[in-house]
């Protein structure tokens, strides 16, 4: 039975991510690190007891073709991007995401360096972002930010793919964005009009009712609902980021969901519009600087990697058993000549 990556956990108080790009060639290499990311976390992981650390690892869309043959996640696409009148939230480069998540740096960071040596000559970290939990769960315009995540049966069906894709079951595709705050411009409101901008209140959290709710606020643009009535959710883990020296203050925007095409049309509304609003009013605050989608596999699937792309064009007719690969608790001559530990051959002899 599969398990989904632990994606569905309680929010971490700390976190880094990793945004990643394959180079050219480094696929192998990379397989390598997919399959030991489990060990590897373990290791780490094991020597601090009570820290949670989790990493949960996602695979962007051209690089899933580069790394795997056979199936593919069924809506697995790059991020579109979106150009409205006013706002765009624009589409940057990532084949792997990193989420790496604990209750304190420490783990987070450790393993961060594990994931960055074994990377060496096969990719290149292109983002790195130390989110933090800051008090009362706020974001830095100051309101208290995952408030409405979905929780228990909900956020398994909101974020967790089922029986439409059964080959990618407890899968999640991720979207992930950076945005910058200004800050001045935010503080140059009134709390009242910050309050009508979210659509909540800003001290206790409370939703505006929808008289006072404005159709252009956050809650408003961001709330989905079919036509019977239900509402479509997505699972939200976005962290705060920043440097006071360099005046950025952020929020690194992280979203699972069962299908991408919820979060793609929150996006839409948000940039485009919806039609009661030309756009969503925190975006006169919010600057989307990056934007990559990715998708997230169950846990087993690193334990056994779909073959690579060469071996399925090679090996035709040939059916991984007999051809030894990834079956025989030694790894494949794509997998070695690197240097790697061989984590992975360890595990896959379990
Ligand atoms: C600048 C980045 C963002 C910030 C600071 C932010 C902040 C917030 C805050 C404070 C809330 C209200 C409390 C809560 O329910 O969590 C909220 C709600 C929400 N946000 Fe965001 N958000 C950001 C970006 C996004 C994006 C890009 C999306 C979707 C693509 C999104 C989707 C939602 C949804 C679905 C809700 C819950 C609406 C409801 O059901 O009440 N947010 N956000």
């Amino acid at each position: 039975m599969s398990e989904p990556q632990p994606i569905l956990d309680p929010l971490s108080l700390a976190a880094i991510f990793l945004v990643v790009t394959i180079d050219e060639g480094g696929e192998a290499q990379v397989r390598d690190l997919l399959a030991d990311m489990p060990g590897l976390r373990r290791s780490v992981g094991f020597r601090l007891p009570g820290r949670d650390l989790t990493c949960v690892t996602s695979i962007g869309s051209s690089a899933w073709d580069r790394l795997f043959s056979g199936p593919r996640p069924a809506e697995l696409h790059e991020f579109p991007g979106y150009v409205g009148a006013v706002h765009e939230a624009p589409a940057t480069p990532g084949d792997l995401l990193f989420h790496i998540k604990a209750q304190t740096q420490d783990g987070c960071f450790e393993l961060a360096m594990v994931i960055g040596d074994r990377l060496a000559g096969a990719g290149k970290i292109i983002d790195q972002t130390v989110g933090f939990r800051y008090f009362e769960q706020r974001d830095l315009l100051g309101f208290v930010d995952g408030t409405e995540n979905p929780e228990g049966k909900e956020a398994v069906a909101s974020a967790l793919i089922g029986d439409e894709d059964p080959d990618f079951r407890d899968g999640s595709y991720v979207i992930v964005q950076k945005y910058t705050h200004p800050l001045d411009e935010w503080r140059a409101l009134s709390t009242e009009e910050q309050e009508r901008v979210i659509g909540r209140t800003k001290l206790d959290d409370f939703e505006l009712s929808d008289a006072e709710k404005p159709a252009n606020s956050h809650v408003a643009v961001n709330t989905i609902e079919e036509a019977d009535g239900t509402e479509r959710k997505i699972l939200r883990a976005n962290m705060p980021f920043g440097s006071v020296k360099d005046g950025e203050f952020g929020t690194y925007y992280v979203a699972y969901a069962a299908t991408p095409s919820v979060t793609e049309l929150m996006l839409q509304r948000m940039f485009v519009g919806t039609e009661e609003a030309a756009y969503d009013r925190i975006l006169d605050f919010s600057v989307a600087v990056t934007g990559t989608s990715f998708f997230t596999p169950a846990n087993d699937f690193f334990d056994e990697l779909p073959p690579p792309p060469e071996q399925a064009s090679t090996a035709a007719g040939e059916s991984p058993e007999s051809s030894g690969v990834e079956t025989t608790g030694m790894s494949a001559p794509f997998e070695t000549g690197h240097g790697s530990l061989g984590i992975g051959t360890l595990k896959r002899s379990r």
